[in-house]
């Protein structure tokens, strides 16, 4: 039998040790997803603090319940560790680290870079490497490979196997998984591709294979790209809506009873999360190298950038048509995550809406159920989330909806409340009607 074939069939029986390099939101979801399907899962990651909870059994990921870690801790199927040398029994290894954006925009590839150094001392022959960071296109081919294959000698798509296949989790979603989202997978080789979609089909319910690593990469920021310049439009529509004197929410209710040819999208106070607002930065970065101008990505942003500022600028309108000035005004915040009902704060435009409130002078304040507390990079004061909610609410000369948990009890707030502004509709017709009440 030929290393690859090999490798499948021990893939295939289970018997193949799994590396997941990266714990967090992406990669303990990952880790367990392998270890329900039978492996034994090695979590490797520098935060010992992780690897601690992870390896009592506790989970510090929302959406993984702790019950579940547990048992796979109990049954000896989920380990972590934050010594790299545990690569060395490693068989096939996933990717999972951060790629965010450096101070100046441009993509901050350290994550990567010092992942594949360490797996790069401890490559051996017949491993398969998956990436699942989100990141330009060519990354798997013009960074990983000479990394991993320049020293250690091993032939790609002969010895070695090297992947992308992109993440696609959604916190907070309890209907597509890990388990049941497709995943797409794309390799140095079509080998590579046969050998990585072999290990993944064991887990996970559907695996896509493209011809490419570039195809895969690529597909994932067409997919966040997509959101993205959706959401900057409906942000615009928001804004010239209001220009126009009609209601946005009515307009984009009326547009999606269209069964075809139309997709909702609902505007807000910005983009939020480690993903989408980032995500197609990475692919403007790299057209920027060839001398291309991305853009739709290049507009949306700037609009979408731009909407904590529009926020802002509309409770100033609406608060001084009230008779109220900003400056020395109670204003309280609601929700603070970068979308409902989840416990992230990463890029979230509440950020940027309180950072603009308290620069304009208000006494903010903030209420978030799943963020017990923040630090404010802006000013660099540590923000607590207020205690008791409702009389927060009645003291307030403004309450600002920013995420629209579910948590909340609309109605009552309605009540106590002197003046809403309420950016994503979430009083719904309630917030329709009422004269307290002013939506984006
Ligand atoms: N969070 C999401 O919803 C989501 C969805 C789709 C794609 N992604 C992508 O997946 C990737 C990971 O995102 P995440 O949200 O899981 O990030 P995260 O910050 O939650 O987790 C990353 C983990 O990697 C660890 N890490 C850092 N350097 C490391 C190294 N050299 N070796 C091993 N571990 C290291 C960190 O300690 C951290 O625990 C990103 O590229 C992101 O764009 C995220």
């Amino acid at each position: 039998m030929t290393t690859k074939e090999t490798l499948i069939k021990k893939l295939e029986e289970k018997k193949a040790r799994i590396g997941i390099l990266g714990l967090g939101y992406v990669g303990l979801p990952l880790a367990v997803v392998f270890a329900e399907a039978g492996f034994e899962v090695m979590g490797i990651d520098p935060d010992t603090r992780k690897v601690e909870a992870l390896n009592k059994g506790v989970s510090y990921i929302q959406d993984v319940p702790t019950e579940t870690v547990a048992k796979l801790v109990k049954a000896g199927k989920l380990k972590a560790s934050a010594d790299f040398s545990v690569l060395k029994e490693i068989d096939a290894v996933s990717i999972c680290v951060p790629t965010p954006l450096r101070k100046t925009g441009d993509p901050d590839m350290s994550f990567i870079l010092s992942a594949c150094e360490q797996v790069a001392k401890y490559v051996h022959g017949s491993m398969v490497i998956v990436l699942e960071s989100t990141t330009y296109p060519g990354t798997t081919r013009e960074l990983m490979l000479p990394m991993l294959t320049e020293n250690s000698g091993l032939a790609i798509g002969e010895d070695l196997f090297i992947c992308f296949s992109p993440e696609r989790v959604d916190p907070g979603r309890k209907d597509w998984t890990t388990y049941n989202t497709p995943k797409v997978m794309g390799g140095i080789t079509l080998a590579c591709a046969e050998v990585a979609s072999a290990w993944y089909g064991v887990a996970i319910k559907t695996v896509v294979s493209v011809s490419t690593a570039e195809a895969a990469e690529m597909a994932k920021l067409l997919e966040n790209t997509f959101r993205m310049i959706n959401v900057g439009l409906v942000n615009e529509l928001a804004i010239m809506c209001e220009h126009l004197g009609v209601d946005v929410w009515e307009v984009i209710e009326a547009a999606g009873t269209k069964p075809f040819g139309f997709m909702k999208f609902t505007p807000g106070p910005g983009l939020g999360g480690h993903c989408i607002p980032i995500d197609p930065l990475y692919l403007s970065w790299k057209m920027k190298e060839m001398n291309y101008n991305a853009k739709f990505i290049e507009l949306a942003s700037e609009i979408n950038t731009n909407m904590p500022r529009y926020v802002v600028s509309r409770i100033l309108d609406a608060m001084n048509d009230r008779g109220k000035v900003l400056k020395g005004s109670k204003v309280l915040v609601l929700g603070v995550a970068y979308k409902p009902d989840i416990d992230d704060i990463r890029e979230s435009p509440a950020l940027d809406v309180i950072a603009l409130l308290k620069k304009k002078g208000a006494l903010v304040d903030y209420h978030d159920p799943y963020i017990p507390h923040f630090h404010d990079e802006h000013d660099h004061s540590t923000m607590d989330s207020i205690s008791d909610l409702m009389p927060a609410v009645e003291a307030a000369d403004a309450v600002v909806i920013v995420t629209n948990h579910k948590a909340y009890d609309y109605k009552a707030i309605l009540q106590k409340a002197a003046f809403i502004f309420d950016s994503r509709n979430a009083l719904g017709k309630l917030g329709k009607d009422s004269p307290k009440v002013v939506r984006l």
